[in-house]
């Protein structure tokens, strides 16, 4: 086996390559705020008002990084979220920016969730008396704040929500409403995982009672997964996510293998933050580690990998 390990033959037979096209940049964009504003447990990570949307960007796109996923703060929450679906909303004014300054030089993804616009926290409309997240009223607010993601101009919306039959209602709504060509990305595989931490912080988006459990997977699970992907490609999923990554590499694989669909996997925060923190401490190599992480997503499955390390992967490709 050692006969193929060393000098150019061991470039030859490498099988898997990260390019700086499999990368996905996420962005948080505050409506509150008029400097960019640091967090903590992600290092290097910002939140930044909408003015400077389209300089960050364009950043990410001089590095060659095909994408950008947004994530808004709106100003004002309630219980339904409904700064989600308003066509001055944060996001919505977000991608307008991006897309009048950079037109196609950057694909414009959004995130479609209502947790961070509700006064709860909670992915979807609640019944505060029972603290129970109601299915069925949520889904035509999802497909609401689609449709004003793709009427601002994002090039693809990917609903982050889990709720049953919501990419069944988005991608009604998107067709009617003169939206059928913008394709939809599910995060459909999505874990109930005390990975997301530092997000939370990130977009604001902690909740007041309960947690995310009723609608988000057990980790315990692999074959619900399948059956999670499956429905979410019969309702019109172009893309199926896998989140987190990391912990998820088994599940990723699965998917990919069986579906043979375009796949993206999450690089969440609280395991880019495990790598910020072991780097600082100097335990481990970050930039090495980076790499064999990102690649090992890419091994496993993955088309396409959302990570607030793309601006240093890309840097690190060049
Ligand atoms: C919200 C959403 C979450 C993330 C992306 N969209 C958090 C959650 O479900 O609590 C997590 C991303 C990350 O941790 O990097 N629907």
């Amino acid at each position: 086996m050692r006969r193929l390990r060393n000098g150019k033959i061991r470039e030859m037979v490498r099988e898997t390559s990260l390019s700086v096209n499999d990368l996905i940049y996420p962005m948080f964009i505050d409506e509150n705020i008029d400097s960019p504003m640091t967090m903590s447990s992600m290092p290097g990570v910002s939140r930044l008002p909408v003015e400077m949307a389209s300089d960050e960007a364009k950043e990410a796109a001089d590095l060659g990084i095909p994408a950008v996923i947004l994530f808004g703060i709106p100003s004002n929450k309630d219980e339904t979220g409904s700064n989600a679906w308003d066509e001055n909303g944060v996001v919505q004014r977000a991608v307008h920016e991006i897309k009048n300054e950079l037109g196609k030089d950057v694909y414009v993804i959004t995130d479609v969730c209502l947790c961070e616009y509700t006064s709860h926290g909670h992915c979807g409309v609640v019944d505060m008396e029972k603290e129970q997240i109601l299915n069925d009223p949520t889904l035509p607010l999802l497909g609401k704040t689609a449709v004003s993601h793709a009427l601002a101009g994002a090039d693809m919306v990917a609903p982050s929500g889990m709720m049953d039959g919501m990419i069944k209602s988005i991608r009604n709504a998107l067709d009617q409403n003169n939206c059928k060509d913008i394709p939809i990305m599910s995060y459909a595989v999505k874990y109930s995982s005390a990975f997301y931490g530092p997000f939370r912080e990130a977009a604001d988006s902690g909740y007041s009672f309960g947690d995310r459990s009723s609608y988000q997977m057990d980790p315990a699970n692999s074959d619900e997964a399948i059956r999670e992907a499956e429905l979410d490609i019969l309702e019109g999923a172009d893309v199926i996510m896998v989140k987190p990554a990391l912990s998820y590499l088994d599940i990723l694989h699965r998917i990919k293998t069986k579906f043979n669909i375009p796949t993206a996997a999450y690089n969440v925060s609280g395991e880019f933050a495990m790598i910020k923190a072991a780097g600082r401490m100097g335990w481990l190599d970050e930039k090495k580690i980076m790499y064999e992480v990102l690649l090992s997503i890419k091994r496993a499955g993955a088309d396409m990998i959302l990570t607030y390390f793309a601006k240093d992967l890309a840097r690190m490709l060049q």
